[in-house]
């Protein structure tokens, strides 16, 4: 029978694949991925989209469900889960099927068939763990509302209580719409690129403060937007920075290029191993702070005898593992290209005095070898983007002859061909586990150690 878009079909899901979709196959032969799915799932879907090979599918009815899904069968979409494409996976199974999706990639584009792929490290909390949020503003005709792009859109869909954000967030966000809706401020519109708000960010810690950071599109801050973020903070005690960051420019990035400080403290605070941390609005700073403790020990555990060594702790936003590290090590460098992040980083080793980390504002690739060649180093740990490193960078790691490496990643697929390379320049791949950094959804967090062959 040839298969039409629009056409709704009886299919029974097979499994989870990379990325988290589910893929069963129509009439036993044509591959059809379903988000949302959950591997024994019997499922009327509705075809979105055809290839030659395969298609993708909607959920319609859920006929018999999985054995892993969750109870409740009246949340069936990404919206229903607010945007969360595991949350109809019972906690088990997400990470099950996170151990599978890493051991996939580190056997398909890591090409190693040997090492073991630990089971994923559980997150202590499942929801509301956030302490960063940023969601887009867009006018539903009546009112002002904040949500999540619906998927492939830039469609917003309204989110009352963000299941992943930290509770206080959610209650700063929704008195923030009451206000701006009190006050009919305009809605940025990116196809005519007209309107002011465009996201807004909220930070908070585990002391119940919170940083509120309203991003507009234009040049200066007007009076109006002032009294309304005062009228917000007025509201919360637990709000300590507010700032205005201006973005006028046709771009998806969130945040603009002036941040301007409003009201409070320049940054919030957040203590990781005794260690206070101060974080800026740019600064990188791990969402999941229970399970960001873990992530650290963890990573600092795959060190050996790290007394009396060496460590380039690279990729450092605001040094958090490398002051943390430096209790321990000789001497830690940490590399960091964004200056903000480097400033935050000084400021927190001065008020910790910690005297053995040394902040290094760059590129790794140009700073990490400028380094090898004036100091001897031991160890490195890894941390990119999740666009991973770049081929030159993990060439000349592997050319100093630095002994052991600690990667951390939030990319598996980027970390896993980041691995061949490394193995193929001479390191052996010996420890993988995955970490459930982001509960809820099919993003992974993993930590590998390699060692000179
Ligand atoms: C995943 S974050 C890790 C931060 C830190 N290790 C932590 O756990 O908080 C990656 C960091 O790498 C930085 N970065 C990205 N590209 C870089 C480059 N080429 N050189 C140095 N730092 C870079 C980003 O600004 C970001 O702070």
């Amino acid at each position: 029978m040839k298969l039409e878009k629009g056409q709704i079909v009886e299919i029974k899901i097979e499994k989870i694949v990379y990325g988290g979709e589910g893929l069963g196959y129509y009439n036993g032969e044509f591959a059809m991925f379903v988000p949302m799915s959950v591997p024994g799932d019997i499922l009327k879907v509705e075809i979105i989209s055809l290839k030659k090979s395969y298609g993708r599918a909607l959920i319609k009815e859920i006929i018999t469900p999985g054995a892993e899904r969750i109870k409740d069968l009246n949340h069936v979409t990404f919206e229903d889960f607010q945007g969360c494409d595991f949350g109809m996976l019972d906690y088990t199974a997400q990470l099950k099927y996170k151990k599978e999706m890493v051991e996939d990639v580190i056997r398909r584009i890591g090409k190693n068939s040997e090492v073991l792929i630990e089971d994923t490290l559980e997150s202590p909390i499942e929801k509301n763990y956030r302490n960063k949020v940023i969601e887009p503003f867009s006018f539903n005709g009546q009112e002002i509302i904040t949500g999540f792009f619906k998927r492939k859109s830039h469609d917003v869909f309204q989110v009352e209580d963000n299941m992943l954000n930290s509770v206080l967030g959610n209650k700063i966000i929704t008195e923030l719409k009451n206000v701006l809706n009190k006050n009919k401020v305009t809605v940025y519109d990116e196809k005519k690129h007209s309107g002011i708000l465009r996201h807004v960010m909220v930070r908070t810690n585990s002391f119940n403060e919170a940083m509120l950071v309203l991003i507009i599109n234009d040049t200066k801050v007007s009076e109006k937007i002032k009294s309304i973020l005062k009228e917000v903070m007025d509201k919360f005690k637990e709000i300590t920075s507010t700032y205005i960051s201006l973005n006028d420019r046709k771009t998806n990035v969130a945040l603009g290029h002036k941040n301007l400080l409003i009201f409070g403290e320049k940054t919030i605070k957040e203590d990781i191993d005794n260690i206070h941390f101060n974080i800026s609005p740019t600064s990188f700073f791990q969402i999941n702070l229970d399970q960001t403790k873990r992530l650290y020990s963890l990573a600092i555990s795959m060190f050996e005898n790290i007394e009396n060594k060496k460590i380039v702790d690279a990729y450092a936003g605001t040094g958090t593992i490398g002051m943390i590290l430096s209790k321990k090590a000789k001497k830690v460098y940490s590399i960091e290209i964004v200056e903000s992040a480097v400033k935050d980083g000084i400021q927190t080793a001065k008020e910790n005095n910690i005297e053995n980390v040394q902040f290094i504002c760059g590129d790794v690739n140009k700073e990490l070898g400028k380094l090898i060649k004036a100091e001897k180093v031991d160890s490195i740990i890894l941390d990119p983007p999740r666009k991973g490193i770049d081929e030159e960078s993990l060439i000349n790691i592997s050319k100093v002859g630095i002994e052991e490496i600690v990667y951390i990643s939030c990319n598996p697929s980027t970390f896993a061909r980041d691995i061949e390379i490394l193995e193929r320049e001479g390191y052996k791949l010996v420890r993988v586990k995955p970490v459930d950094m982001f509960p809820q959804t099919s993003h992974i967090e993993v930590v590998g150690r390699l060692v000179k062959k």
